[in-house]
């Protein structure tokens, strides 16, 4: 990227995109790594989902709009679960979590991970069975575990001594004995296609293996004897393709239940992996099957074990992004595009980094397609913007689009089901989309659309 006295998103003008973004044989096609299973283009051009229009879905909801394919989400539920039969399957809930989303994950089997109080009360208030619900956070407060103690979750992952004297002293006034995993910082950093192994474990989330905290909270666990240790836990990162951060994980972690068993002569009977799991934003990611996924992470742990002597333990996963990333487009009306005399055209949409933050946050890739129409035109390289006060407000950084792209056309921008809806703002008062259940042609709300009532609301100056 060249140096620019801007700052490096003025330096990258460059109307050739990325290596890996081909000029598309047919710029209407849909590729179905893509999109939510039962996305199809229809004869009149549209794109639909589940058999329904994504004009009718606009047209009956406004956009922008999130747009959940049920039976996808659902099937991507059932495909963890039948790869990971014997073992827990924990969705993530920070990745996106409604009452809605609470059920279908429910009845279809999953577990589920919340971190927060408003995370545990959308759970709770949901039916989500507490014995199924595990409480994730590197700052918990004495009222939030509290809460999850008088609630009964089945699982509290300890980050912290603070927290373990918190929890401890929470659990000796209730006289119960919560159950508990210990977070263990491995130092492994795992992101999209690349790991780190590294030795130090500059992070604020967990327990440093290498420096012996996490060996002494197992200690201090195990002595006091007031929480119920039930193993260790460990989550290297976020879009992992490449299953080798796993293997170093598991060794480390597997090597510390062997410490622990022979300095205290217990054999802890869990162990969880995490989740990080990558999905398909883009043409160049590759992602790995849930049983793909299973065959490789049940072989590290069948080694690990057999090299430590440990018996194998009861194994759990949290993946959010790869069971709600592709079962969601968002849909957004082009409002200007605007042609830099060949340098690059900008497509505004009417959304943009308020309801998707992770390009600007992450730089993330996505992709787009042209949703209302098919089109003749010549594909053309395009950057999909926002409507916000901010140069850095990026939906999709390069795609083609037809070159006749137009105010009025809408657009659709796959994998959106993930750390999108969940990291929303109300950034320039711009209220936050609803999101859509679509299922057998049928359409229903499960997340209203703010109002700008909404936002004055909460203004009582
Ligand atoms: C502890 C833990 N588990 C699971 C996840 C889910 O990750 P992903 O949505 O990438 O699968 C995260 C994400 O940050 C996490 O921190």
């Amino acid at each position: 990227m060249r140096a620019h006295e801007a700052g490096a998103l003025h330096a990258d003008i460059s109307n050739q995109g990325p290596a890996w973004l081909r000029t598309p044989a047919d710029v209407n096609a849909l590729v179905p790594a893509l999109w939510p299973r039962s996305v199809t283009r229809g004869a009149d051009g549209a794109v639909a989902v589940a058999g329904l229009s994504v004009r009718d879905i606009a047209a009956e909801f406004g956009t922008p709009v999130y747009v959940l394919d049920e039976a996808d989400l659902r099937s991507r539920c059932r495909d963890f679960r039948a790869a990971f039969p014997t073992e827990d399957v924990f969705y993530a809930g920070k990745a996106f979590l409604c009452r809605a989303v609470v059920r279908m994950i429910a009845e279809e089997g999953l577990h589920l991970d919340v971190c927060t109080g408003g995370e545990l009360a959308t759970a709770l208030s949901a039916g989500m069975p507490p014995e199924r619900i595990g409480f994730h956070g590197n700052n918990k407060s004495v009222a939030e575990l509290g809460r999850a103690l008088d609630a009964g979750v089945g699982r509290i992952i300890v980050d912290s001594f603070t927290e373990i004297d918190r929890l401890t002293a929470l659990a000796r006034e209730r006289g119960v004995r919560p159950r508990v995993l210990v977070r263990v910082t491995v130092g492994v950093e795992a992101h999209t296609h690349e790991f780190i192994a590294t030795a130090h474990e500059d992070q604020k989330f967990g327990f440093s293996l290498a420096g012996g905290a996490a060996a002494n909270a197992a200690f201090k666990i195990l002595d006091e004897g007031v929480l119920e240790l039930r193993g260790l836990h460990s989550h290297i990162g976020s879009q992992i393709f490449d299953a080798s951060g796993f293997e170093v994980s598991a060794r480390r972690v597997l090597a510390l239940q062997a410490q622990i068993r022979d300095a205290r002569g217990v054999e802890l009977p869990e162990l969880d992996l995490g989740g990080g799991f990558g999905i398909a934003y883009t043409t160049q990611d590759d992602p790995a099957t849930p049983q793909d996924l299973a065959k490789r992470l049940r072989k590290i742990v069948d080694s690990e074990c057999a090299a430590e002597n440990l018996a194998v333990p009861h194994l759990s996963i949290e993946p959010g992004r790869a069971i709600v990333g592709p079962a969601v487009f968002t849909l957004y009306e082009v409002g200007t595009v605007k042609d830099l005399d060949g340098l690059r055209t900008y497509v505004s949409v009417d959304g943009g980094m308020s309801d998707n933050i992770r390009t600007a946050l992450y730089d993330a890739s996505y992709s787009a397609t042209l949703a209302s129409r098919a089109s003749t035109a010549q594909p053309l390289l395009a950057r999909v913007v926002g409507k916000h006060c901010e140069s850095g407000d990026i939906v999709v950084k390069d795609e083609f689009l037809p070159a006749d792209v137009q105010p009025g056309d809408l657009v659709a921008v796959p994998g959106t089901g993930a750390y999108c809806r969940s990291m929303a703002s109300n950034y320039n008062h711009v209220p936050r989309p609803p999101v859509v259940a679509v299922r057998d042609g049928q359409a229903r709300l499960i997340v209203r659309r703010e109002t700008e009532e909404d936002l004055l609301a909460l203004d009582v100056g």
